[in-house]
């Protein structure tokens, strides 16, 4: 039996504007998904998923989740759940070199599903690290990491970047572009996490920006104006002592990218009602900025503050049901259980 575990994420800048080849820049924070596997001769999958924030299920397949039975939780869910275990369990056979194994797999996570904090990355991260250590192959995180985009890539019908992935597994905070990605130095930033306790379609919210994007030329601009953005966000950083408390000035001035980086992602029609007054109480609360996280539609909002207040204030926003302090997880993907 081996428990590997993940954290999921908040991302700073840059979403959906990533897809195109923008650069953005994802912060590993500790809430983690921890995934627990067992090698089974017969080839089969047993899925036993509790506290995934909805009811748990469980779940056994045989070749193909065709054959699943019905279980008692919404349709979509296990279906994407069961995809993006079936696509970690492929990663790990062909890594391990070992394409009849099954497997029985745990999974509990404190990263609600589908709502911008990385859940499925850090369940397919934490995944194929466990899978293939019980089945005695050692990955590095950048092939964990490399390994777990590719199947998001295949979920995800090639509309995922590598920036949820990559961030899983190495931890702290990361800088994707592209096929570019590196682990890049940031303060510990005061993350304070807004949650609508709703969910959006990552595939079709990637979908309408594209289609958006292709339609209006202003559109793709304003992909392009996220990565101006991300950038200058990346020099303020870089300049930056990682090691001390992020100064007021700093943190107004990230904030200040985090706000702007918001508006463009409701232009990009991938806010929400909750998610904008989420971010508008955040900022009345005095947060330094605040945006919506992930793919939008639903989920999370981040903010930066280092008082409680922000924390606080969402606590009495009709429209959050659930608001914490996030910590930079500056550990990746760890091995819990060996
Ligand atoms: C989803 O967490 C982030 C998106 O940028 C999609 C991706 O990068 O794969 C919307």
């Amino acid at each position: 039996m081996t428990t590997c575990s993940a954290p999921g994420k908040v991302y700073l800048f840059g979403e959906h504007a990533v897809v195109y080849g923008e650069p953005a820049v994802p912060c590993a924070v500790e809430r983690r998904a921890r995934v627990t596997v067992d090698p089974r001769d017969d080839g089969r999958i047993r899925v036993d998923a509790a506290d995934l924030s909805l009811d748990g299920f469980t779940v056994t397949w045989g070749d193909s989740i065709d054959d699943r039975p019905d279980v008692d939780v919404p349709a979509p869910l296990v279906e994407a759940a069961m995809e993006y275990i079936e696509a970690a369990v492929r990663q790990a056979r062909d890594a391990a070199d070992a394409p009849g194994v099954g497997f029985d797999i745990a999974v509990e996570s404190a990263i609600p599903l589908g709502a911008g904090l990385g859940s499925s990355a850090a369940v397919v991260v934490a995944g194929i690290d466990a899978a293939t250590r019980a089945l005695g192959t050692e990955l590095e995180p950048e092939e964990v990491a490399r390994r777990a985009y590719e199947a998001e890539y295949e979920v995800q019908d090639g509309q995922a970047s590598r920036a949820d992935t990559f961030c899983s597994a190495m931890g702290g905070a990361v800088r994707v572009e592209g096929e570019d990605t590196r682990t890049i130095d940031a303060p510990p930033l005061p993350f304070v996490v807004g949650y609508d306790g709703g969910a959006g379609d990552t595939g079709e919210l990637v979908a309408g920006v594209r289609a958006l994007r292709e339609e209006h030329a202003f559109a793709a601009d304003t992909v392009e104006t996220v990565g101006d953005l991300t950038r200058e966000g990346e020099r303020l950083l870089a300049d930056a002592d990682p090691g001390s408390e992020p100064s007021d000035e700093l943190l107004a001035e990230l904030g200040g990218l985090m706000d702007f980086n918001h508006g463009l992602l409701e232009a990009l029609g991938v806010s929400a009602r909750s998610l904008d007054a989420m971010v508008w109480a955040a900022r009345e609360a005095g947060a330094h900025g605040a945006k919506l996280t992930g793919a939008g539609g639903g989920g999370c909002v981040v903010a930066l503050d280092p008082s409680p207040e922000t924390e606080h204030a969402l606590g009495y926003t009709a429209e959050c049901e659930q608001s914490f302090r996030a910590e930079l997880a500056t550990e990746g993907v760890r091995v819990e259980v060996a």
